[in-house]
């Protein structure tokens, strides 16, 4: 090396190490998110997590850098709320049914059977004063709510035919964590069994469970079609996401950072929920179409029978959901009963 390019980069490195003692802690090194999440990179939210990665990344010029961490690879549904707690990672959007063990039981409200009509009544919903109080449920957990991301309706697999609420007499379902959907289960005679998302495929796969309900996406991305012969088009539930992070981690961020985070998080929103109900067509057509899981719509006098059989959990639900937010639902959706 000749004597010119060594004083070239002595030089260099000089300039280097005064930039950095000149320059504040953010600079040195980016702050880092790691965000974890359950599903596939190919469904609507795990879309929408590189969206804000890549958005994150650009308009921050590389302040920040977001990991994302897709499909259960980090951690599992509850693991990934204590690791959120414990900072061990700093951004998480679990399903609504998820929060209730961090935001108390008025999340569960969004698990009631049929109460959506459409996906503008969750929206409705959780862009108003509802939407914005409840995040703020989960502040006492150390938890800041930011947005709110749609997924769509829950159908039902099985295996074998579930056509009425007769046919789950007995069975094992796994559900989500919530006290509500444990009421459903037993309201139609089978057992709920709550589990991570993670564990679905293998507990049908060695016969502990017979069924399960999530969205088509869901039940595609993980192969659950695989493992069952029958679908039902039941829609009786509603799918959808809350975007938290660390408080602590948040309140701390530069204030401009975080401005740029929040404008980042509202446009990786808006393409989330433009992606989620025609991601749940595809993925029902395909479904339909692949001949796995014979695949039963219930006729609109069935569905009513499902609405009025499983009203009693709407009854249950009042001993943990609070009386405003079931009336506070009850103004905008006009469901229960
Ligand atoms: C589930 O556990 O079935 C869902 O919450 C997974 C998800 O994040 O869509």
């Amino acid at each position: 090396m000749s004597h010119t390019s060594i004083s070239r980069r002595m030089v260099l490195a000089t300039a280097a190490l005064a930039l950095s003692v000149c320059l504040p802690a953010w600079a040195q090194a980016p702050i880092l998110i790691q965000f974890s999440h359950v599903v596939t990179t190919d469904t609507a939210k795990g879309k929408a997590a590189q969206r804000f990665k890549e958005l994150a990344e650009s308009r921050t010029g590389g302040r920040v850098r977001v990991e994302v961490y897709p499909n259960s690879q980090l951690y599992k549904d509850r693991e990934e709320l204590d690791a959120l707690r414990l900072g061990a990672v700093q951004m998480l959007a679990p399903s609504l049914s998820k929060l209730a063990g961090v935001g108390g039981g008025d999340f569960e409200v969004f698990d009631l059977p049929f109460l959506f009509k459409d996906h503008a009544a969750f929206r409705r919903v959780v862009d108003g004063p509802m939407g914005t109080d409840l995040l703020r449920k989960l502040e006492a957990s150390g938890i800041k709510g930011l947005a709110y991301w749609d997924n769509g309706f829950k159908v039902f697999t099985g295996d074998r035919p579930l056509q009425a609420i007769r046919d789950f007499k007995g069975l094992r379902i796994r559900i989500q964590a919530s006290r509500v959907l444990v009421s459903q289960m037993k309201t139609m005679g089978a057992e709920g069994s709550i589990g991570p998302l993670a564990s679905v495929h293998e507990a049908l796969r060695s016969g502990r469970l017979n069924g399960q309900e999530n969205v088509p996406v869901n039940i595609q991305s993980q192969r659950l079609d695989d493992l069952q012969s029958h679908l039902t088009v039941s829609n009786h539930g509603y799918l959808a996401y809350a975007v938290i992070v660390n408080k602590t981690f948040w309140d701390k961020l530069p204030a401009d950072i975080r401005t740029i985070l929040e404008g980042a998080l509202r446009d990786a929103t808006l393409y989330e929920n433009s992606l989620a109900e025609a991601e749940n067509t595809r993925a029902l057509d395909r479904l339909t179409s692949s001949g796995k899981l014979a695949v039963y719509t219930p006729t609109a006098q069935e569905l009513l029978e499902w609405r009025q059989a499983l009203e009693p959990v709407y009854q249950e639900a009042k001993g943990w959901i609070s009386p405003q937010t079931l009336s506070a639902i009850k103004q905008v959706t006009g469901a229960p009963p």
